[in-house]
């Protein structure tokens, strides 16, 4: 699910009822993956409790969070610099606070407050329900920090303030952490071991979606379908549950078939899927309910078997393809997307052009490319040298760029001439007088306003593409609506 959006996100301006009185101001900025976009939205919440409205402005801000990103090192660059603006902004604003969430201050720990002397408060992702007794502590003067992981917690009872909402589409998540330990990933050390989330809490959080007006939702998770709710603790402990916690357990396949019939006209996505995890009861279930979209976010990061094994993804590419195979046999209109990386340690150009081989097999819808970052303490760090040269990584990224772009444009066109559903989403960001929304497959469409409105489901012609982008013209509104 770690679709990282490298750009930062502001809170819309809340206004809640039984809170303490609102009389101090939270502008909280997102860096990342989806999960953390969404877990700002948590920590509104909670800080919402304490008398904080969200503003978009920095200037009227009394406390600033940065939520970040731990992924590659360029991420946590991002996080830096951005940390010096606010360090301006404080020098004539004494009174500012500023505090880091997520996985940078999981993994830098209290080092954070030595290394970026203007931090007054730093929170790991399974401490926020704790940030009511930490701003406590710094409005009394001390820093504060809690980076305790957690084997439970999943703020299954927090409602979340929409940040920054369209109003159309929202995040769920179902799961945090991660048990895959992929050797190059930061993940599983930021954000803990995996637990699910009670099923019946995402249901509520779904209708209450859906009460709302939201028409499409995501659930996240770092390995959706790992999803195993028995009663709560961590994925590992299942083997020591009871027998009726084993016999009422509730996996990723029935999950999603839960949710797709508590709301039946509501869009389910979901991400992201690790293929080693992926059953073939998910894949039925996706064709089995329409409301469920024809998409699935399946990252390789590698075509050489070596590699993989390196990685420690624990499948093959033989064992990928034939899950690609089954994939198209029971949905044979699913968009398939990836993350790669280029340039493991050891990379050769043999396992490089196995990548080309296997993109050339899938012809993904898209994708999200990326070379080689080692981040410290993962088992790639310390057991690997990072050996491929910058020049070669970029070099074999910038192949994997292109042949993707192909392989896009070869998706969007198979839909030139068609008629897909779109859900309306909001303005097109390069024309006002077109909206923007997505297919099932979750390509994005644009076609003029005309009458329709945002929220609708349309039948849309399409008439032309890019390789990312379908446009066209809406003929109806879809029987959906
Ligand atoms: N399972 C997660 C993956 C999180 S990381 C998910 O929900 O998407 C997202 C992507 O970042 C990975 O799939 C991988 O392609 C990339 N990535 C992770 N660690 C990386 C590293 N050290 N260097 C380069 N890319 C990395
Ligand atoms: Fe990272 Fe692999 Fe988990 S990429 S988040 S360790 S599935």
């Amino acid at each position: 699910m770690e679709k990282i959006i490298d750009e930062a996100i502001q809170g819309n301006t809340l206004s809640i009822e039984d809170s303490k009185q609102n009389t101090r101001k939270l502008y909280i900025e997102s860096y990342g993956c989806q999960m953390n976009f969404s877990d700002s939205e948590i920590v509104a919440a909670i800080l919402a409790k304490e008398g904080f409205n969200t503003t978009q402005n920095l200037e009227d801000a009394d406390l600033v969070l940065v939520n970040t990103c731990s992924i590659r090192e360029k991420a946590e660059l991002t996080v830096r610099k951005r940390l010096e603006k606010f360090n301006a902004v404080k020098k004539s604003r004494p009174n500012l606070k500023v505090g880091v969430l997520g996985c940078m201050a999981e993994r830098l720990k209290s080092k954070f407050l030595e290394e970026e002397k203007i931090v007054d408060l730093v929170v790991g992702p399974d401490a926020y329900k704790d940030l009511p007794n930490l701003i406590q502590e710094i409005d009394e003067g001390r820093n504060a920090v809690n980076v305790i992981l957690s084997k439970d917690e999943t703020y299954g009872d927090v409602a979340p303030v929409r940040l920054n909402s369209n109003g159309v589409t929202a995040f769920v998540s179902i799961t945090r952490g991660c048990d895959n330990m992929c050797t190059f990933c930061v993940v599983p050390f930021t954000r803990g071991r995996e637990r699910s989330r009670d099923a019946q809490s995402i249901i509520a959080e779904v209708n209450d979606l859906w009460s709302k007006g939201f028409k499409e939702v995501t659930l996240l998770g770092q390995n959706v379908d790992s999803y195993l709710w028995f009663g709560g603790g961590l994925k590992k402990d299942f083997d020591k549950a009871s027998e009726m916690q084993k016999a009422t357990s509730i996996n990723f396949a029935k999950l999603l078939e839960m949710v797709a019939k508590a709301q039946p006209k509501m869009r389910i996505r979901f991400s992201t899927s690790n293929p080693q995890d992926m059953t073939l009861d998910v894949i039925e279930t996706m064709a089995k309910y329409e409301n469920i979209c024809n998409y699935i976010h399946l990252p390789v990061q590698s075509g050489s078997n070596r590699i993989l094994k390196e990685m420690n993804r624990l499948h093959t590419r033989e064992e990928y393809f034939q899950l690609i195979k089954d994939i198209r046999s029971i949905i044979p209109d699913c968009a398939i997307s990836q993350d790669m990386i280029s340039g493991f340690p050891t990379e050769t150009e043999e396992d490089h052009k196995d990548t080309l081989s296997l993109m050339e097999f899938v012809k993904y819808d898209f994708g999200f490319m990326f070379a080689y970052s080692e981040r410290p303490g993962t088992l790639a760090a310390r057991k690997l040298k990072d050996d491929v040269p910058d020049e070669i990584k970029k070099r074999r990224l910038t192949e994997i760029i292109n042949l993707q772009r192909g392989h896009g444009l070869y998706r969007t066109q198979q839909h030139v001439g068609k008629v897909v559903e779109v859900l309306i989403e909001g303005t097109s960001k390069k024309s006002d007088q077109h909206w923007m929304g997505r297919n099932s497959q979750n390509t994005v469409v644009v076609f003029p306003k005309e009458y329709y409105k945002v929220g609708e489901f349309v039948n849309v012609k399409i008439e032309d593409c890019t390789s990312a982008t379908l446009i066209g013209k809406a003929i109806a509104h879809s029987k959906n609506n």
